[in-house]
């Protein structure tokens, strides 16, 4: 088992360009499913999740092909309409396939997800809002068909879940009629799904607002479209920064996707530059104590909790973070608290007494964020921290090893 190994203490310094969002481009390749012929993404990070979701794609029937961060995408004019477990169970994002194979076959054949490290996790209004599309589901043997003839409707989600939101919008782009999105999720990565399919000939308004009205089309066209900026690869170097006291410049990213993050990481002590394409984080020598609560976009980001808990860890004093989203997205406190961090959960908080230090010592990564906070309290810490678990790290980071490295981090990977 790979294991990542960072000798803590140096400030880190210089500057990383982020690559194209995970949580967009995953959406953008099922999107493609929706026309046959040739689609083209660029931008595209070197992670694992990609390739998982390339495999999804080669089991349907396409032929996808990668050159650096391009990725080329054949889709037939037949598709097989299934998601096998095997691969819905790498990565439970491979649910999205539902609304662009239930558009372009009738029906779809899926194996259900279940939950993961983060909770959970149903998809009840993924399917609610198809069934009110005219599509009927049926569970057998942990194998989930659905099929029927789309038609718009009015669809009002109880809460702006991101995968609920896509996968109705790819089903509504080829329904027959209009359909209304109530309440829809206003992730950039959404508006980025919106932008892909807009460029595919779907005709959609509203993207970054709660409600989303998409008029279906008999066709649509291949494409070729850049990714948006990780918001995410992003914060996690702003906060490698932060937690360093060292001074970072980040490239090739949208600050106003990191609003809310970087007021936070500003609270805590940070000074900030921003310009239209980076931003610029330099770290206090100790972060000051800081509050805030996760919640779906413009609030703070679920998935940059871990990392500011990480750096709340070594706060002068007690922060308060609140997790809404996930039930259970707190496995990795328990590692912290091997590192020395003091850290007391309660129901949905936690409360986080900020310690003078942290001290290195061999930690597991249960998910993605998580394996990012460890590897970034193993740069503040004092002497050696192994991150095992680093598959997790590698679903959504191309290279984090190889850039921290290059930002003066003591960091290998064995
Ligand atoms: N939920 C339901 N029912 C549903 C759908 C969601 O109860 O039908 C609940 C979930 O269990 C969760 C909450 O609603 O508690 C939010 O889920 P949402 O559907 O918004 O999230 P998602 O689409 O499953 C995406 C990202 C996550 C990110 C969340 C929230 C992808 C592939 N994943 O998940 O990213 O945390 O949105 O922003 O886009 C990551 O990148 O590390 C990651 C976990």
């Amino acid at each position: 088992m790979a294991e990542i190994l960072v000798r803590g203490g140096q400030p880190l310094t210089g500057k990383v360009a982020v690559l194209g969002a995970k949580n967009a481009v995953l959406k953008q390749m099922v999107a493609a499913l929706l026309a046959p012929g040739q689609s083209r993404l660029d931008n595209v990070p070197g992670i694992l999740d990609v390739e998982i979701m390339s495999e999804l794609l080669s089991y349907v029937g396409c032929s996808v092909d990668r050159h650096g961060h391009t990725l080329t995408i054949d889709v037939p004019g037949e598709l097989r309409p299934e998601a096998p477990l095997e691969l819905v169970r790498q990565m439970r994002a491979s649910i999205v396939i539902l609304g662009p194979l239930l558009a372009r076959c009738g029906v779809a054949r899926v194996a259900l997800p279940g939950g993961d490290d983060l909770g959970a996790r149903p998809i009840d209004m993924h399917l609610e809002g198809l069934e009110q599309m005219g599509i009927e589901f049926h569970l057998e043997h942990g194998v989930l068909t659905g099929s029927g003839h789309l038609r718009g409707a009015d669809v009002d989600l109880p809460f702006p879940s991101v995968g609920a939101t896509e996968n109705v919008l790819l089903a509504a782009v080829r329904a027959e009629g209009v359909t209304s999105i109530n309440n829809a999720a206003r992730e950039p990565e959404i508006e980025d799904l919106v932008g892909f399919l807009r460029s595919m000939g779907a005709s959609i308004e509203g993207e970054g607002t709660a409600i989303l009205r998409i008029k279906g089309v008999e066709s649509l066209n291949s494409t070729d479209y850049q990714v948006v900026p990780d918001r995410l690869e992003a914060g996690t170097y702003a906060a490698a920064a932060a937690i360093t006291g060292g001074s970072i410049r980040v490239e090739d990213c949208v600050p106003g996707h990191l609003r809310m993050e970087l007021k936070k990481m500003e609270e805590a002590g940070c000074s900030i530059e921003r310009g239209d394409t980076w931003f610029a984080v330099t770290g206090p020598e100790r972060p000051n104590r800081i509050d805030f609560a996760t919640l779906p976009f413009p609030g703070f980001h679920t998935d940059m909790h871990p990392q500011m808990v990480a750096m709340l860890s070594v706060a002068d004093g007690t922060s308060v973070v609140t997790e809404n989203l996930y039930d259970s997205r707190f496995r990795y406190v328990g590692e912290l608290a091997r590192m020395g961090a003091d850290i007391h959960i309660e129901g949905p908080h936690m409360v986080i007494r900020g310690v003078p230090a942290l001290s290195g010592c061999p930690v597991l990564a249960s998910d993605i964020r998580a394996g990012a906070a460890l590897v970034l309290a193993g740069l503040r810490a004092e002497g050696e921290t192994t991150v095992g678990g680093t598959g997790h790290i590698d679903r959504g980071y191309e290279d984090l090893v190889g850039r921290l490295r290059s930002l003066g981090a003591d960091i290998d990977q064995r």
